[in-house]
């Protein structure tokens, strides 16, 4: 689509950004203490994080911004609870992962945290909605499946494309439907990895104006993988990482 639609969107979001920023300084959703996580590989110990502290708040569209390598996805994984540290804490949403059983983690996942990856991974024989129904049936959504993935595809700008299959949609597009079906179960949190990384510049533009705009439309809270510069006009906080440390925080738009 283009792109009226998305055009009002995103100006739309304008008017919000203010208002998101001013929650920058509000209480911390992620927390992670002196986190390190060193992978086994043979008899080589890589250290992927190297005892990490950071905080994120609440209701920012926060970056984790470095090269290929620096510990991005590593960080996101302990962040959603898919891996744990080998040392240190992550608390998310003032709780410690380490004190949650199995159960309690898969719980999370399904219903506070939503998932985007660069690879969108969306069900190729399923329309938008059918993808974004598909999640909401798996988090035990008994709500209106219907509505609330319609909702969701409206506030990516992707109302019109619902019956569509995913061949029938750009890459963008795709992205947006991925990003949906993150967002229609009302988590608190989305993560997403890289999700501008197959995408031309432009396109990518326009998915990071769409987190910001969902962080201040939605009240959720998103944080960000990218090595991509252009997350500096967009993201409320910085977190730049390399060789697996925080070497940076910065806040390119505060209030
Ligand atoms: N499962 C794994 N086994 C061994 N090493 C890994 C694994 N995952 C990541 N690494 C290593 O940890 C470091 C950080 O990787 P990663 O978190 O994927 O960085 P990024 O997402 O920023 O590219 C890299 O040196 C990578 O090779
Ligand atoms: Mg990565």
């Amino acid at each position: 689509m283009t792109d009226l639609r998305l055009k009002n969107i995103l100006d739309r979001s304008e008017s919000y950004v203010g208002k998101a920023a001013q929650q920058v300084k509000a209480e911390p959703i992620i927390q992670v203490e002196n986190a390190t996580r060193i992978y086994q590989v043979g008899s080589n110990n890589v250290h992927a994080l190297r005892n990490i502290s950071l905080e994120v708040p609440k209701g920012v569209l926060a970056a984790l911004k470095g090269r290929s390598g620096s510990g991005k996805t590593t960080l996101l994984n302990l962040i959603g609870g898919l891996d744990k540290p080998t040392s240190g804490t992550v608390i998310l949403f003032n709780e410690p992962l380490s004190s949650m059983t199995a159960d309690q983690l898969v719980d999370y996942r399904r219903h506070r945290i939503g998932f985007v990856f660069q690879s969108f991974a969306i069900m190729p024989l399923f329309s938008a909605r059918e993808n974004v129904e598909l999640m909401l049936r798996i988090a035990g959504y008994n709500e209106d499946r219907k509505v609330a993935a319609l909702r969701a595809l409206d506030i990516v700008g992707l109302g019109p494309w619902a019956n569509h299959r995913p061949w029938e949609l750009s890459g963008g597009q795709q992205q947006r439907v991925a990003i949906a079906r993150a967002l229609a179960t009302h988590p608190d949190l989305i993560l997403a990895d890289e999700p501008t990384g197959e995408l031309d510049s432009g396109t990518g533009r326009q998915i990071m104006a769409l987190f910001r705009y969902i962080v201040a439309r939605e009240g959720i809270t998103v944080v960000m993988a990218t090595h991509d510069p252009m997350i500096e006009e967009y993201a409320h906080v910085v977190y730049e990482l390399s060789d697996g440390q925080i070497q940076d925080v910065h806040y390119p738009h505060p209030a």
